[in-house]
């Protein structure tokens, strides 16, 4: 079965309880729990991991070259600012990247607008919270 790796970044762990009037009441459990749920419906394997740290998230963009058919991440604030992310999905190309935010980056702060995975993403979702993973999953799973 393939695999799709679902990565969050920096703060995503405190869901459900960080700012609930802009990313909602739902736990990251509840958040993988639906990624895994949407695998199962979709007939891909879905793995999920969390970190605060930019270079796990680097690691773990490398590894899935090897290993998976794509990823969804939802890089938090580093999407706005890495360009080790950005560096890591060209150099797995063409592995195919979905990103994710829960809220609508580009009805926020001006400095949310830019995004450095964006140009190297297949396509971004953002702004229908948790939904937006499972959308995700689907956009890629339609190209697998
Ligand atoms: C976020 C948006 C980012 O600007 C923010 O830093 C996050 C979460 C989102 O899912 O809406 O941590 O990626």
């Amino acid at each position: 079965m393939k695999k799709i790796l679902v990565l969050n970044g920096p703060n995503l762990n405190l869901l459900g309880t960080r700012e609930p009037a802009v990313y909602g009441r739902e736990t990251l459990v509840d958040v993988e729990r639906l990624c895994r749920d949407e695998g199962a419906r979709l007939g891909v394997e879905v793995e999920c991991r969390q970190s605060n740290h930019e270079g796990d998230l680097v690691d773990w963009i490398q590894e899935a070259g090897d290993k998976a058919a794509g990823i969804v991440i939802n890089p938090g604030a580093y999407s706005h600012t890495s360009i080790a992310i950005h560096d890591a999905i060209r150099a797995i190309a063409p592995l195919p990247v979905a990103e994710v935010h829960l809220s609508n980056i580009h009805a926020r702060e001006p400095f949310r607008h830019v995004s450095m995975v964006a140009p190297v993403a297949v396509g971004m979702i953002c702004g229908f919270g948790p939904l937006g993973y499972t959308l995700a999953l689907q956009a890629l799973a339609a190209r697998l």
